[in-house]
């Protein structure tokens, strides 16, 4: 059944657990989601960033929602647009039946330049003003998600800041936050502390330097209404990193939010962890291991298959460790 992130996070926020925020772009992630959450009876909330809508096409992604959706009726399946960067973007996600959109405003519409305090009042109020007469909840984000270690943001992988942040940016202020919340009314706020998207977010074990948790706790308690999310929360597990070199990758040495983190984050008062590269890597294990040991194979779903069991091996693992777990 469909459900609002609202709905679906205050029953988190009563039962103490976590929920993951999986990115979907294709009916094959979709699946392994969908499937690891039968399996642990877990409420699901799936995401499309802008690129994933683009990808897929917004008429084949709406129709993959509302066939999972009927395949697993059971589920609490909250839809959500990841990074909205207009009210364009929301509202679109919306008349597609989306139950919930992130108008990210702490970044400008080029989704590149850190924007200033007021414009992302002025447009994520405008968001919640929309998405609430029609049902749909708000995620707004404060803070520039980027790495404490360098002040970079995320040029990487073409989204995110570019150039040196200071950590002024880079750590969501606890009194600004309360304001923001009060001018804007969203259900969830992102929080920036240090996680950046994409792999390679650390080049060490992360340590209370590199990882502000302390930032989740001092706004959680100003805030306890307000639903915290964490971006950029993929674990990058080593083992999906040595399996894809193994099988002729190139993935230098790096490293994620470590799932103890993120368990700690969730006892401090994170409701949703969004992950994406985590889904990724898993997909492009599976892909490298069957094309490298049958290198005469070409049915796609010889590798699709592999693809799935490893996606959905991460799903059930981050359903247990986060709570999510005997909750539909
Ligand atoms: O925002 C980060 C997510 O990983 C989505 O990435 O924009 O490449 O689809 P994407
Ligand atoms: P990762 O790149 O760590 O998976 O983060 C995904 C994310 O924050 C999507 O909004
Ligand atoms: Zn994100």
């Amino acid at each position: 059944a469909r459900i609002s992130l609202r709905q679906l996070l205050d029953h988190a926020a009563e039962n103490n657990y976590g929920v993951p925020g999986f990115n979907i772009n294709n009916m094959e992630q979709g699946i392994a989601i969908m499937e690891a959450a039968r399996k642990t009876a877990s409420p699901v909330i799936l995401q499309a960033s802008r690129g994933a809508r683009a990808y897929a096409n917004d008429l084949m992604l709406k129709r993959i929602i509302n066939a999972l959706a009927e395949i697993y009726p059971e589920i609490p399946l909250c839809m959500h647009q990841d990074h909205g960067n207009s009210l364009g973007t929301c509202a679109s996600a919306i008349q597609h039946g989306f139950t919930s959109v992130m108008m990210d405003g702490s970044l400008k519409a080029d989704a590149k330049t850190p924007a200033d305090y007021d414009y992302n009042v002025d447009i994520t109020r405008k968001v919640v003003e929309m998405a609430h007469a029609c049902g749909v909840s708000v995620e707004g984000e404060l803070g520039v998600l980027g790495s404490l270690e360098t002040g970079m943001g995320e040029a990487e992988d073409g989204h995110g800041a570019e150039g040196v942040l200071s950590h002024d940016q880079l750590l969501t202020d606890p009194d600004q936050a309360v304001d923001f919340v009060a001018k804007t009314g969203v259900d969830a706020l992102a929080i920036a502390m240090g996680t950046s998207h994409g792999a390679y977010k650390f080049t060490r074990k992360p340590d209370g330097e590199v990882l502000a948790m302390h930032v989740i706790e001092a706004i959680h308690k100003r805030l306890p209404n307000t639903h915290l999310v964490m971006h950029g929360s993929s674990s990058v597990p080593q083992e999906l990193q040595d399996e894809i070199n193994a099988y002729g990758g190139a993935i230098p040495q790096t490293w994620g939010v470590p799932v103890e983190e993120l368990q700690k984050a969730i006892k401090m008062g994170v409701r949703k962890i969004n992950i994406d590269t985590d889904l990724r890597l898993a997909i492009t294990a599976g892909i490298r291991k069957t094309m490298s040991e049958n290198p005469a194979g070409f049915d796609p779903r010889s590798y699709f298959k592999p693809a799935y069991a490893l996606m959905q091996k991460v799903c059930e693992d981050r359903f247990e460790q986060f709570g999510t777990a005997g909750n539909a």
